[in-house]
């Protein structure tokens, strides 16, 4: 079939108080520390009155993950999801992830702090294109990143995230047509772990596809006392793969990784300096994990406009005012749940 294209996808169907932009809102600007100070007081106190957990994303800016009740990367966030028993849960990341909260928690209320909150990658792919793809490839297999719409995980039969995704591929029987998508340079990583053929979508994230370093050996050998820590969303990803296939980077220093793979990394490795191809947010966790180390990045400049939507003072007013509430149909969320949690029992 002709490779399938993301360039110009249908009208995206949002829920009423959403209109999440494809072009990722300006930066906002930082608060100073007296603001960060008054702010995080003001907002613990209000998850404790709302009765309200905190889940944030490691590419949140700094004052949000610590104010927080949780961090992760979106495997971990969705666990935590899963397991609260607070009768609201603020999800300080982009829509899809606290879609995922409301499919797993569906009595609960999930705000979101800002419905500008979108993702490139999710936007890549509209539930009648998975339709229409699935209707050209009878009895495939749908293995979806957890970076797509509620409705698209309708039409999933499993859903992956980039910390256990080789394993999910691999726990599908061998034989089985797979259909990958959205992101085409997860995808080409799983298919080179798993080395099962997979038909991939050709989606991608701006922020990740941007990271393309020219030469990633060069950057090995101008610091050779650090390692490479590269997120399979990157565009430099499928380079990386490619030539430690052929031994030409040094694989001992080289690692693709989650966000939460990286956080880990850190903690375990006696390198003393890390090159770090992901969005900007991942600094402050990994700093925090391993304050005595470097960490440099690999191209500058990645920052995902879309998580940086939420500030301290959104989330104070999300607590304060119960807002912005994000729904999903009972019927998709029925058929959404499905995907994640067989995604949730398959962990790294
Ligand atoms: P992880 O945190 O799961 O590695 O994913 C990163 C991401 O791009 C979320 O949008
Ligand atoms: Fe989406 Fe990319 Fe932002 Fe992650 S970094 S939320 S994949 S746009």
């Amino acid at each position: 079939m002709t490779p399938p294209s993301t360039t110009t996808p249908d009208a995206p169907q949002k829920a009423e108080a959403f209109m999440l932009p494809v072009v990722p809102p300006p930066l906002p600007e930082p608060p100073s520390a007296e603001q960060i100070a008054a702010l995080s007081e003001e907002v613990r106190e209000l998850a404790k009155q709302k009765n309200a957990v905190i889940l944030a994303h490691n590419y949140q800016v700094p004052e949000v993950q610590d104010v927080a009740d949780y961090t992760g990367d979106s495997l971990g966030l969705s666990i935590e999801a899963s397991k609260a028993d607070a009768e609201r849960i603020v999800f300080c990341g982009v829509h899809f992830m606290a879609e995922t909260a409301k499919v797993l928690s569906p009595e609960k209320t999930v705000l979101i702090p800002d419905t500008r909150a979108g993702c490139s990658l999710a936007d890549g792919i509209t539930a009648q294109q998975l339709r229409d793809w699935k209707a050209e490839n009878p009895g495939a297999k749908v293995v979806m990143y957890v970076n797509t719409t509620a409705e698209v995980k309708a039409e999933t039969d499993y859903c992956v995230t980039s910390s256990n995704a080789v394993n999910v591929v691999n726990a599908i029987p061998e034989g089985e047509e797979i259909l990958f998508g959205p992101d085409m340079f997860l995808g080409s990583y799983v298919e080179k772990m798993t080395k099962r053929p997979m038909k991939v979508w050709m989606g991608e994230c701006h922020v990740h596809a941007g990271i393309r370093p020219a030469d990633l050996q060069q950057m090995l050998d101008d610091n050779p006392d650090a390692d490479l820590m590269i997120h399979p969303e990157c565009g430099c990803s499928t380079s990386a793969m490619e030539y430690l296939a052929c031994g030409d980077i040094d694989p001992d220093r080289t690692f693709i990784l989650s966000t939460g793979g990286m956080i880990e990394h850190v903690k375990k490795s006696k390198a003393k300096k890390f090159i770090v191809a992901t969005e900007e947010g991942i600094f402050h966790p990994l700093r925090l994990a391993a304050p005595d180390r470097e960490f440099v990045p690999a191209s500058e400049g990645a920052v995902c406009g879309f998580m940086k939507t939420i500030t301290l003072e959104r989330l104070r007013d999300a607590l304060r005012d119960d807002k912005f509430v994000v729904e999903v149909d009972p019927a998709i969320a029925e058929r959404a749940r499905v995907p994640i949690e067989r995604m949730i029992s398959i962990t790294a």
